[in-house]
């Protein structure tokens, strides 16, 4: 197990389509994904892509832990690998939210999101994984799996004024209708 250097908005690696794993149950990628899940605690992220951590796979772990769950009144989801993973969107609706990723450290975001999608992936056992996730779980994949294709979360914003330093939520966040407040730590988390 180790802890792994973040790469930062900028570095190439971030930029660029990851490559599908060819074999999910590989010995390598079964040390990715224990390295990457270790990074991603150490941190306080709900996510992680491999390429933020210099790996350019697709390959991407997450989890909506029980607090944050609980505050969003959704179900906690516990720690998920998905190697080379599909997304569709179940409809058109989009929310907009709030976003921090580990690769742009400090900045926080408001994001839209497809609201409702679902999603497929592989373990490191080789074995399929399929669901359909709605809410702050449905964004947090949907974050994890644009950085397999090159892009950062500040890509899809539509509005750059509610692109902030989260320090500076304490003097009070930007308006933006219909998007609930986040608290200090959620702002603090990061994908
Ligand atoms: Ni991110």
């Amino acid at each position: 197990m180790a802890i792994l250097k973040i790469a930062r908005m900028g570095h190439p690696v971030l930029r660029r389509p990851a490559d599908p794993v060819p074999d999910p149950s590989a010995p390598a990628v079964r040390t990715l994904v224990s390295d990457m899940i270790e990074t991603m605690e150490d941190a306080h992220g709900a996510g992680l892509a491999a390429p933020q951590v210099h790996v350019p796979l697709r390959v991407v772990v997450f989890h909506v832990p029980g607090a944050r769950a609980l505050r969003e009144g959704e179900e906690p989801v516990p720690v998920t690998v998905l190697i080379n993973p599909e997304i569709r969107p179940l409809t058109e609706e989009t929310a907009d939210g709030w976003e921090a990723c580990l690769s742009v450290p400090g900045l926080a975001g408001v994001v839209p999101r497809f609201t409702r999608i679902r999603y497929a992936g592989f373990t490191t056992d080789g074995a399929r994984i399929e669901r359909e996730a709605e809410g702050f779980h449905a964004r947090v994949v949907q974050h994890e799996c644009d950085h397999l294709d090159g892009i950062l979360y500040p890509q899809r914003m539509t509005d750059l004024s509610l692109l902030i330093f989260a320090e500076e939520m304490r003097h009070g966040l930007p308006h933006a209708s219909g998007v609930r407040t986040p608290t200090a730590e959620e702002l603090s988390d990061a994908d």
